[in-house]
């Protein structure tokens, strides 16, 4: 996990681009037109930019696109990296014009030449967030030092904004970094440890070990980890910036690996469950971005952290626990636990911070990618209004998102004989009964939406923005919609 790459901002300097190391950068508008700093690259390599720039190649780049010449003669970089790009383009295109130089940004990093350029702050988001590799367990070589990234640019205040894409970008990273971490090392002690290191940004930060748990009638959530040698814990990270304000509660399946435990999953593809606890990684990482930025808003962080196993103390299929709501609950099959950690932890948010609004975010369903695929997460809610909000919010940020519906007749799928509930409704609409089961946990009056992101936090193909792995997915979205929605003042 390469750290965060600086940044620097300095005014236009033409002296200074012969000699910059590493990749050189500049943005060629779609009429061909050269700016001061593009014509002094021009000059110093004898008109081999004009050349690209004329190529039948370059023409054929979409907006955003970028063809990289290597060590050009003249030049001291290793790379110019021409992009194609209108000075006034912002948005997803600009992040994916930055990306394509995160992804090729060396340990020498980068001299980004923006005069101007309306969204550089996009463009350098986007190679903030695309700059990131996960290689802390390679050793040698493999492990890249983060590089430099100067900006040229006759925007003077473009520092001073930096400051919030260094918090997104830093809360999205601390997200893939817990998602990416192997569950040997990620366990719930190591994963508490992480959230308790956030204190430092100014954040209150709670560890409920099992006593406290077992205190306050969390059976459901204790039932999922009894197998486990690792503890179960409930972490509860408090951001407080808007004053009197009711907070909004962000809760988060982590269940840190899930072998199924007794209904244990098949082998193939086992190893993947490592990723099972995105929920609680998103809720880290929004928790550190808001943080950072220092936010005007109250907002209070809930994960659930366990590990399912399968063991002699572990919970048997037919077993009945009793949750924190005091609603009974059969446990058909043990692979549905993120939704008995969910209710649990979600049901305590309520009771403990009286939240304006709730969201909880999981990796709960293998039908969800069925549904949806690894593009959109899938969105249920019980209240329009929020749902909008997210949704809007999920598509400014260009996270997929697609809401999916709940109803009483996916409810009927719970009824059990022998308790209130069951955790399994069948194999129709699976999406959809895992979220009506965290319905019932969730009170009347709460505004609520439920993420279930098994298909978006972790891809095996990558995305524009994130290399292969974990994306980070919701982070952006989330706090967009805290800053648009829930900050006092302005
Ligand atoms: N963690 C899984 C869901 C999952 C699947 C996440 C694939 C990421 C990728 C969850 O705990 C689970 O096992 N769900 C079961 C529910 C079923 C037993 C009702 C599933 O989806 O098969
Ligand atoms: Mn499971
Ligand atoms: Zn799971």
């Amino acid at each position: 996990m390469a750290d965060l790459p600086s940044m620097d901002f300095t005014a236009p300097d033409l002296e200074a681009i012969a000699g910059a190391a590493g990749h050189v950068c500049v943005f060629i508008p779609e009429n061909g037109k050269f700016d001061r700093m593009a014509r002094r690259v021009n000059r110093l390599t004898r008109g081999a930019l004009q050349r690209l720039v004329e190529s039948e190649r370059f023409g054929k780049l979409k907006p955003g696109e970028a063809i990289t010449l290597p060590y050009p003669s003249g030049m001291a970089a290793d790379g110019l990296h021409v992009v194609r790009m209108e000075r006034r383009t912002r948005g997803q295109v600009a992040r994916e014009a930055g990306a394509t130089l995160g992804a090729a940004l060396g340990k020498s990093g980068a001299l980004i030449l923006s005069p101007g350029l309306k969204g550089a702050e996009d463009v350098l988001l986007g190679v903030l967030l695309r700059a990131y590799s996960f290689d802390r367990h390679k050793t040698g070589d493999d492990a890249a030092s983060p590089g430099r990234l100067t900006v040229m640019t006759s925007d003077e205040e473009l520092a001073d904004r930096a400051g919030t894409l260094e918090a997104l970008a830093s809360g999205v990273r601390f997200t893939r970094d817990l998602v990416n971490e192997p569950s040997n090392v990620l366990t719930t002690t190591e994963f508490a440890d992480r959230l308790a290191a956030l204190s430092g940004l100014g954040l209150k930060v709670e560890v409920l070990e099992e006593p406290d748990l077992e205190k306050l009638g969390m059976r459901t959530l204790l039932s999922v980890g009894q197998g486990s040698e690792s503890p179960s814990k409930v972490v509860v990270m408090q951001w407080s910036g808007g004053g009197d304000e009711a907070p909004v509660a962000l809760v988060g399946k982590g269940v840190v690996f899930d072998t199924g435990g007794i209904s244990l999953k098949p082998a193939a593809g086992m190893e993947e469950m490592t990723m099972d606890m995105g929920g609680a990684g998103v809720v880290a990482g929004v928790m550190q971005a808001v943080a950072m930025r220092k936010a005007r808003a109250n907002v209070v962080g809930l994960v659930g952290l366990v590990e399912n196993m399968p063991d002699g103390k572990a919970t048997r299929p037919g077993d009945v626990v009793r949750s924190m709501k005091g609603d009974t609950v059969e446990i058909i099959n043990t692979d549905a636990e993120g939704r008995l950690v969910l209710c649990d932890v979600m049901w305590y948010a309520q009771e403990r911070f009286k939240p304006t609004a709730m969201v909880d975010l999981a990796t709960l369903t293998g039908a969800v990618i069925i549904a949806l695929g690894h593009e959109n997460a899938g969105v249920f809610s019980n209240d329009d209004a929020l749902a909008k909000a997210f949704l809007d919010a999920a598509g400014a940020e260009g996270e997929g998102a697609w809401r999916l519906p709940l109803g009483e007749g996916y409810d009927k799928q719970l009824k059990s004989r022998i308790a209130d509930m069951k955790n399994v409704g069948g194999r129709p609409a699976g999406s959809v009964t895992a979220a009506q089961f965290l319905a019932r946990f969730v009170k009347e009056d709460v505004p609520w939406v439920h993420l279930d992101i098994a298909g978006v936090a972790s891809r095996s193909d990558g995305t524009k923005l994130a290399p292969k792995g974990a994306t980070g997915w919701g982070v952006l979205a989330l706090n967009r919609m805290i800053a648009d929605r829930f900050e006092v003042g302005g």
